[in-house]
């Protein structure tokens, strides 16, 4: 079996295409919607148009460029859910469609299983069991990953998710949406120990992470009050101290998983894993405890389709289709059980 699988990727604000052939990702295009910068955070309206408008532009992008007709396909993959429920439905559709017309079979891919199996795409790749922390703009969780299609969320967070703590923190700082990269940039030139703000103190290993943005926004407040330049002064250090509290309240949580677990073997997925503090952080502690540790490529770790086209490689060889009639699921959950 060579399946050869055309995938589809529209859950937020990335509409992206991929191919793949027997397990080997051929290519991962990626549209990025630049409309919601200007709004400070994503509008749901404007992304379904949006990825209306680009999702054939991507998906015969991607054939083209492989040199594949599209009646060789094998199947056609699209991400179910979570995700925003508009967005998802022009995925779904047009994945739906597709299969109908050329007689091929449907997959369809849970968006944060999908960011786990990012880490099969390429050499290295972790063995059985391991554990998983994957952080993006709408989760935080703790995945323990028994095999490809076996994953046990152990701990998530209870009201933000770490994406949305960088992502407001920034447009409180006046930075454009999505505002995670850019503290990373600036981060990069300031001091960490400058200022420092509360972590949160919840049992077990879930995560909050409202506490801090409220801290964040009351004490620029007050900052600003006395120096109106505040802000602009000291760019580069308030990142830098936002950003060291942020991660170490991911690495609290993620050594305590591997206590308690006793599983010794970690991997970071989602787009907050892109962030420079947090990776180094990772292969610092990881190295110290000789723990493997597997962090994705950079075009792997925001939302792209080569990880929603691996997932749906291995959903193939299970023979773990869908039919016609499935429908996205925007709160779609994994499992979940108390550590
Ligand atoms: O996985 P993703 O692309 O989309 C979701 O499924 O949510 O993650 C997007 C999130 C956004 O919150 C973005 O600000 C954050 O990942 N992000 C970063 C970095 N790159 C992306 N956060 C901090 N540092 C980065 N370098
Ligand atoms: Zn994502």
């Amino acid at each position: 079996m060579h399946p050869l699988i055309l995938a589809i990727e529209s859950s937020c604000d990335e509409t992206s295409a991929a191919l793949i052939r027997n397990g080997k990702v051929l290519n991962n295009i990626i549209a990025s919607q630049r409309i919601h910068e200007q709004f400070g955070g994503v509008v749901p309206e404007l992304a379904s148009r949006a990825h209306q408008q680009n999702i054939w532009r991507v998906v015969d992008q991607a054939l083209r460029e492989a040199n594949v007709d599209v009646h060789d396909l094998d199947a056609i993959a699209f991400t179910r859910g979570p995700g925003l429920l508009g967005s998802l439905l022009v995925g779904a559709s047009f994945a739906k469609g597709l299969a109908l017309g050329l007689g091929k079979p449907l997959l369809d891919v849970h968006h944060m299983q999908a960011h786990v199996l990012a880490h099969f795409i390429d050499d290295p790749v972790p063995s059985f069991p391991f554990l998983c922390l994957t952080v993006s703009g709408g989760h935080t969780q703790l995945v323990v990953v028994r095999n490809h299609l076996n994953m046990e969320v152990i701990g998530e967070t209870r009201d933000d998710a770490v994406g949305e703590a960088f992502d407001k923190a920034a447009k409180i700082l006046g930075l454009p949406y999505p505002g995670g990269p850019l503290i990373d940039r600036y981060a990069q030139e300031g001091n960490p120990k400058r200022f420092s703000f509360p972590g949160a103190d919840i049992p077990g290993l879930d995560f909050s992470f409202s506490g801090i943005k409220t801290a964040f926004l009351y004490f620029l407040r007050d900052q600003v009050a006395v120096n109106p330049n505040f802000i602009a002064e000291n760019l580069a250090d308030i990142c830098a101290s936002l950003q060291r509290q942020l991660v170490n309240m991911l690495m609290q949580k993620l050594r305590k998983a591997v206590r308690e677990t006793g599983i010794r073997q970690v991997a970071l997925a989602g787009g907050v894993s892109a962030n420079r503090g947090l990776r180094a952080a990772v292969h610092a502690w990881a190295s110290s405890e000789n723990i493997p540790c597997f962090v994705p490529e950079l075009q792997y770790c925001t939302d792209n389709a080569a990880m929603i086209a691996i997932a749906a490689h291995f959903k193939y060889l299970a023979g773990d289709f869908a039919d016609l009639t499935v429908a996205p699921l925007a709160g779609m959950e994994m499992e979940r059980t108390s550590a």
